[in-house]
């Protein structure tokens, strides 16, 4: 890296001289379609360490010429076409080492010891079930793996509820300190996502309004049109809740709700980031019924291709209840937000993948314009995939004779603006870990302040015997999603 590209944040916490990055489950999917070819685009841009290893650990009895193969072919395809060439993949292949080891048998760990430089930093990723983390925690403390200088990147779903995520920390917290622990939550890393704290707390124009009465309410959607496919060995214990809005929605909740933390310090974004879990209404059973629906998809059709129902989908229980939908209206009590609906919504297989956060704000307190469409309101739309742009939406008059008004929006087109490469959001957050920087991973209380919200919802629809709603693959969910807006005298936006 240029000096002259380096950020402050880059001088403050340097890339270590020796690096060793050692993946659990390093031939596992998420390794393949994630890891690797985001460690692969890091190191073509000159953004590891020059004395770099990296060390896949698996069960399969290779010889490294298998292990290169495999990942060869596994890989690439999930590298950009225009960023695969054969000699920075030959240069990243060199750095490689695979490893043949079963993570809960404590004597092979000496066999890693062997395979890793001395002296190095020590970067142990559990691409693994979270069942395996204590033990493998354990294992590298038993072979005098962990320094002050190692780190563990662990990733989510971190737990099944609050207890089991309190005992994973607690294990893992006896051999790592909370400053060598990286709780991945891979949307903290989208460009977007980061770019939101930029819009907030780099502009002075939109902070004074930043709250209600100014603001009538905000929508959170992140829609998939990709189904469970192969994971429905993970998904279906698992549920659209604990995969996506335990972690993923209320951490975008948590960006735009928080107050401007006094500095980039991990812990000052963090600590303001645990204060709004904290103020989170807690949901009582009513509230559950109320505020929350959840939904499971039935066979249907998606960008023009028919798609099977959730529960034809293999390896899935024929009587399934698991949700692959959910959509829920929060409050936080506190003074900046009370009374503001914060609407939330994510699933599977819906009408098209789109992800956006919607500010809409107050409706004006006068109608000067006899011609305005009713209620318009301006809003702020920041849409995070599959496109990244900010529009705001505003009243402009139509040109001609009268005042007729028309919404227009004023556009931030942010792939226009910044024509560079844009990296991956496990790309930026593999070299955050490298650089050891905290900021965009989750403390141990923020995962724990929202299991502590997430948990009475689905407690409450366990007590309720509450069934999944049916919605059409394709569509934007079950129409008690649109009833929960409605009721409000609201619309999600796509449906407007
Ligand atoms: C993962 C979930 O964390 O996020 C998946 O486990 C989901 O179920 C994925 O598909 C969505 O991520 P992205 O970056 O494609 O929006």
């Amino acid at each position: 890296m240029k000096r002259s590209d380096m950020t402050s944040a880059d001088r403050f916490n340097p890339l270590p001289d020796v690096l060793d990055m050692v993946i659990f489950g390093g031939v596992g999917d998420l390794s393949l379609r994630k890891l690797l070819p985001a460690l692969y685009m890091a190191h073509s841009h000159g953004n590891l360490p020059e004395r770099t290893r990296i060390v896949a650990l698996g069960r399969q009895a290779w010889t490294h010429e298998e292990f290169v193969a495999f990942v060869s072919s596994r890989c690439q395809p999930f590298i950009p076409e225009k960023s695969r060439e054969p000699g920075a993949w030959q240069r990243f292949l060199n750095l490689l080492v695979y490893v043949s080891l079963d993570a809960t048998d404590a004597a092979a760990y000496a066999k890693l010891g062997t395979a890793l430089q001395p002296g190095s930093d020590r970067v142990y990723y559990l691409a693994t079930a979270p069942s395996l983390f204590t033990g493998i925690c354990a294992h590298l403390s038993g072979a005098g793996l962990v320094d002050a200088r190692s780190r563990v990147v662990l990733e989510k779903p971190l737990g099944h509820d609050l207890a089991s995520a309190q005992d994973i920390n607690n294990e893992v917290g006896r051999y790592f300190a909370e400053s060598q622990i990286f709780r991945i939550d891979h949307y903290l890393g989208k460009e977007t996502v980061q770019n939101l704290m930029v819009l907030r707390f780099g502009n002075s124009i939109f902070e004074p309004l930043w709250r209600g009465p100014h603001i009538k309410s905000v929508q959170i959607t992140v829609a998939e049109s990709v189904g469970v496919g192969s994971r429905a060995g993970f998904y279906d214990g698992t549920g659209a809740m604990r995969d996506m809005v335990q972690n993923h929605l209320l951490q975008l909740l948590c960006i735009v709700a928080m107050e401007p933390p006094v500095s980039l310090d991990p812990d000052a974004v963090r600590d303001e980031k645990l204060k709004v879990l904290r103020s989170l209404r807690p949901m009582k059973e009513t509230d559950v019924a109320q505020n929350t629906v959840r939904g499971q998809y039935t066979a249907g059709a998606v960008n023009g291709e028919s798609a099977v129902g959730y529960l034809q989908e293999d390896n899935v229980p024929e009587d399934s209840h698991t949700e692959t939908f959910v959509a829920l209206k929060a409050y936080i009590n506190n003074w900046r937000w009370a009374n503001v609906p914060f609407f939330l919504r994510t699933g599977k297989r819906m009408h098209e993948r789109s992800s956006e956060i919607v500010v809409e704000f107050a409706a004006m307190p006068f109608a000067l314009f006899p011609d305005a469409p009713r209620q318009q309101t301006n809003r702020l739309c920041i849409r995070l995939q599959p496109e990244e742009h900010v529009q705001l939406q505003m009243m402009a008059k139509e040109p001609g004779s009268g005042m007729r008004l028309r919404p227009v929006s004023l556009n931030l087109d942010l792939e226009s603006a910044f024509t560079g490469r844009r990296s991956e959001a496990y790309e930026r957050l593999l070299i955050d870990v490298i650089r050891g920087r905290l900021t965009h991973f989750m403390r141990r209380d923020e995962l724990e302040a929202a299991w502590k919200w997430v948990e009475p919802i689905m407690d409450g629809w366990t007590a309720r015997d509450e069934k999944p709603k049916p919605y059409t693959a394709g569509s934007w969910g079950p129409a008690a999603s649109s009833a929960l807006m409605a009721r409000e005298n609201m619309a999600w936006v796509e449906e407007s």
